[in-house]
């Protein structure tokens, strides 16, 4: 079972080729990051555009490659997987609409993937390969959620972010104390140099018992900010970086990247001791965070499994993986003639 995977929901260009759901053959991987750094936020129009200059040579590395490698070329390919549900509409459009072209005129089956599903099955990439039932802790830009998947495409959504995601948390921070974008990973690298106990934060409170809440952090972190510097709410954030002293923002970094990892790793480790799986998966650019590994490696007692960082953050690879157990599991294809997206579409 070989599946060419396609990713373009937000400003990451995957495309892969995967093997049963296992084996990665080929891949590729383009980005538009660098412009968007510039305005401290992924523009939509922008990624739309750098999407439509990426992906047909993309497409191209990634069969080059897989016919070096194995001698065969789109023959061997067995079908086609595409998100297509949530992100940004131009960017989805320009996978899907490729995704369907392709699968039209290579005569291939189609597979409609959900980005956030497609986050859990990155893990399925590595040894040893996660084992139902299996407990997901989904951390990305986007999402915050714990799911409960009895078996493949059988799960239950158990909680989730009532505001920000953690991925969000995590750049908005960098923001306030200006470090560059995407803030996950320079807050975690500031954070290395940083005390964690330097700013005591409180962790909100929310309504049900698996639900998540990071805006009331966020807050917490700009009013510590503010009082560092001698000045109060009126201090505007935009001030603040030139404001703090390089050691101050290490141990902002540092205290806050501990309680917003607490805060997702208690409610892990609740799920745990009530739904008993037999693995637990991180998922999502926020998994490639050492110290969320970290506290739930001393927290958790079993093994978790992960997946390198490149393969937490958004790639082709994980699409591919789960197109390949939706054929494998007997999933009906999708209508290369009417695929649309979803850019709201929810686990
Ligand atoms: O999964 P992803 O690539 O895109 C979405 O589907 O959202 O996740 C991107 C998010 C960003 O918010 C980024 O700051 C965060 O993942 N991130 C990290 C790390 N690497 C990426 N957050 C914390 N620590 C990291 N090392
Ligand atoms: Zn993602």
């Amino acid at each position: 079972m070989i599946i060419l995977g396609i990713e373009s929901s937000c400003d990451e260009t995957g495309v892969a080729i995967v093997e049963n759901g296992h084996t990665l053959l080929a891949e590729s991987l383009a980005t538009s990051m660098d412009v968007h750094a510039l305005y401290g936020g992924v523009i939509p129009e922008v990624a739309a555009r750098s999407q439509i200059e990426y992906i047909i040579p993309a497409i191209d590395a990634v069969i080059n490659q897989f016919s070096r490698e194995n001698s065969a070329g789109w023959e061997a390919i067995d079908g086609i997987a595409v998100t297509y549900g949530a992100g940004l509409s131009g960017s989805l459009l320009i996978g899907v609409l490729t995704a369907r072209t392709l699968a039209i005129v290579k005569n291939k089956p189609l597979y409609a993937v959900n980005h956030v599903e497609g986050h859990v099955y990155a893990n399925f990439l590595v040894e040893p390969q996660p084992k139902f039932p299996l407990l997901a802790l989904i951390v990305s830009g986007g999402h915050t959620q714990l799911v409960y998947f009895r078996d493949h495409f059988d799960y239950d959504l158990l909680g989730q972010t009532v505001d920000d995601a953690i991925g969000e948390a995590f750049d908005k921070v960098a923001k306030i104390v200006g470090l560059p974008y995407p803030g996950g990973p320079s807050v975690a690298n500031a954070a290395l140099k940083g005390n964690e106990n330097a700013f005591k934060l409180t962790k909100p409170k929310v309504d049900a018992k698996y639900n998540f809440s990071f805006s009331g952090l966020k807050t917490g972190v700009l009013r510590a900010a503010q009082a560092a510097v001698g000045g109060d709410y009126r201090l505007s954030s935009t001030s603040l970086p030139a404001l703090l002293a390089d050691q101050q923002k290490y141990d902002v970094a540092a205290s806050f990247q501990k309680t917003a990892v607490e805060m997702v790793v208690e409610k892990t480790v609740e799920a745990f001791k009530e739904y008993e799986p037999a693995s637990v998966v991180i998922a999502g650019g926020v998994a490639a965070n050492s110290e969320l590994r970290r506290q739930l490696k001393n927290t958790l007692p079993i093994d978790i499994n992960y997946a390198p960082g490149s393969l937490c953050t958004d790639n082709g690879a994980m699409i591919a993986t789960l197109g390949c157990f939706k054929v494998m599991q007997g999933v009906q294809s999708d209508d290369p003639y009417t695929l649309a997206i979803n850019p709201n579409l929810k686990m």
